[in-house]
């Protein structure tokens, strides 16, 4: 892949050849190993102020990490050598830099003003037609009479979204996160889960003439969304429902096999956008119904304003590099196997699940573009639960596990909860006490608290942090906080030189289970498989098989 400044992936030097590769190792042996934090900021008054950085609608305070500004300045080196600039341009300018699928990534052109990126004209038009229709349905909502949308005479009160991955994720996590934002009047429920449990004790508690049903699925194959979304079409006509073509809705770049399944109302996308990067395609269709159009357009815009910084700083002061970046001197050189994400915001409470998928289906590969492998370690395992629950659970093990574990606080400067539910006092008095918390901790991570005489009491510290600063969670600013992050992944990618927008790793246990399901739906009718291992055959025995 040559991308359009000339830079060829194909040839560049793996990253562990760089010169800069090399000075990092030096460098991690002479200062890096055994950095101290509390040492570097006695050293240095004014570290907080050179390891804080502004991005849009994001601040971000680096300086309680293990870096320095000599790591700082050979991390910047290894981008350049690695040609992250380059890659980058080549991503936005629409070559196909997921070479193994061989397609374009261009989720930032679903976010970009009409006329300023590829495909405009196609992705104006969906968008348009989306988030007309996602005003429709609010208005049925409302109890306005519109035959657009579901049965005329009944008011609309839920959406259930039906998809799973990044047809599941995106939309649940931002419409959680912005239920401030969202209608009264509806509920969103989201059902991904193969497990019957998961749509049964949906529809348990909903009617069919109130209903509208989203099936999100880019493929449109996917064997988790299609059985639901049968189940749920039986469901809706077993209890009376009538008008599927107004209840059930699709989104996906399959539009044909919509058809087929009977929905006839079906927002496209293409297959340039990865279903982990779809939440801004019409996969954000219910995004869009709970926080209403131009809301929509304002988290496009936050993520657009994003993917400017991403495109226009400075590798030095360029955010998503510097996050990437220092996630490649933890994993390759301090060897830390993860990083917990820690939002102080309940509102957030499926972000780390979202980020998840986000970077460890994009980045957990074990061989380069050409496949050949790659000696050193890739995506960390990212894991992670809303404080200050997480405070009562695990962070134990963060603060005196033997593990060193970088923890990620995101912060919100405002409450975001739902505004009138409690009083203006207890949200503020709340919202002090939520951030003295997330600030506490990172500190108690860092000092650490040392006690010779009861070794259980002390806290070795040391212990390294980010924390995000966001003024107040809105369409904005999440779309902000979720680029960043996008963009963030791919600057390690291109780092390691994997392809950070495939997926074969999935495709295995799908087969495998394609081929186990007959031997549970037959029962010990037919012999089990001479070559099958011996324990799964023996636990299909177990299961009646
Ligand atoms: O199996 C993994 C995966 O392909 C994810 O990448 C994707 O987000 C998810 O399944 C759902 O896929 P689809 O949107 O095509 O149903």
């Amino acid at each position: 892949m040559r991308t359009e400044t000339g830079f060829d992936v194909a040839t560049a030097t793996r990253c562990d050849r760089t010169a800069a590769w090399a000075a990092l190792a030096g460098h991690y042996e002479a200062h890096g190993r055994d950095f101290d934090l509390r040492e570097a900021f006695g050293r240095d008054p004014r570290r907080f102020e050179s390891m804080s950085f502004d991005a849009p609608e994001v601040f971000a305070d680096l300086s309680k990490n293990l870096v320095d500004a000599a790591t700082l300045r050979f991390l910047a080196d290894l981008a350049r050598e690695c040609g992250v600039e380059a890659q980058r341009d080549a991503m936005f300018a629409g070559v196909a830099i997921n070479n193994t699928e061989r397609r374009a990534v261009l989720h930032t052109a679903l976010r970009a003003p009409r006329g300023s990126a590829p495909f405009g004209d196609d992705v104006h038009a969906v968008l348009d037609a989306m988030l007309a229709f996602a005003e429709a349905v609010r208005a049925r909502a409302n109890g306005a009479s519109t035959s657009a949308v579901a049965t005329p005479t009944v008011r609309l009160r839920h959406v259930v979204n039906i998809g799973i991955g990044g047809s599941d994720l995106g939309p649940q996590m931002a419409v959680r996160a912005l239920a401030g934002f969202a209608h009264p009047g509806l509920t969103f429920h989201f059902v991904a889960n193969v497990d019957g449990a998961d749509l049964a004790s949906v529809l348990a508690g909903i009617a069919p003439a109130e209903t509208l049903f989203v099936v999100a699925s880019k493929t449109f194959t996917t064997q988790e969304t299609m059985t639901n979304a049968a189940t749920a079409r039986a469901w809706f006509l077993a209890q009376g429902g009538t008008r599927i073509e107004e209840h059930f809705v699709a989104a996906t770049s399959n539009v044909e096999a919509a058809a087929r399944f009977g929905i006839t109302r079906t927002f496209g996308f293409w297959d340039w956008v990865g279903g982990r990067y779809s939440l801004w395609s019409a996969i954000g269709l219910p995004i869009a119904i709970a926080i209403g159009a131009e809301r929509f357009r304002d988290l496009l815009a936050g993520a657009h304003a994003m993917d400017g910084h991403f495109a226009q700083a400075p590798v030095e002061r360029n955010l998503p590099m510097l996050l990437g970046l220092v996630d490649v001197w933890y994993r390759n050189f301090h060897g830390f196997t993860s990083r917990c994400i820690a939002p102080y915001a309940q509102a957030l409470q499926r972000l780390p699940a979202y980020l998840q998928q986000l970077e460890m289906e994009s980045n957990g590969k074990r061989v380069d573009r050409s496949g050949a492998p790659l000696p050193f370690a890739t995506s960390p395992v990212v894991w992670g639960e809303p404080g200050t629950n997480a405070q009562h659970a695990y962070f134990q093990m963060l603060h005196q596990g033997s593990d060193v574990v970088p923890v990620e606080f995101i912060l919100l400067a405002q409450s975001s909860a739902v505004a009138g539910a409690i009083s203006p006092e207890a949200t503020l008095r709340q919202q002090r006490m939520l951030l003295a918390n997330g600030l506490a901790q990172s500190q108690a991570l860092m000092q650490g608290r040392a006690s010779t005489s009861e070794p259980h009491r002390d806290f070795p510290g040391n212990r390294p942090s980010t924390t995000l600063l966001l003024d107040r969670l809105t369409p904005r600013s999440l779309g902000a906080l979720l680029a960043l992050y996008e963009h963030r992944v791919f600057t390690s990618g291109a780092v390691w030189g994997i392809d950070s927008f495939d997926q074969w790793g999935v495709e295995l246990g799908k087969t495998l289970g394609a081929k186990l399901l007959p031997l549970l739906e037959t029962g010990p009718v037919i012999a089990l498989p001479a070559d099958l291992d011996a324990s799964t055959a023996g636990l299909l025995r177990r299961l009646g098989a």
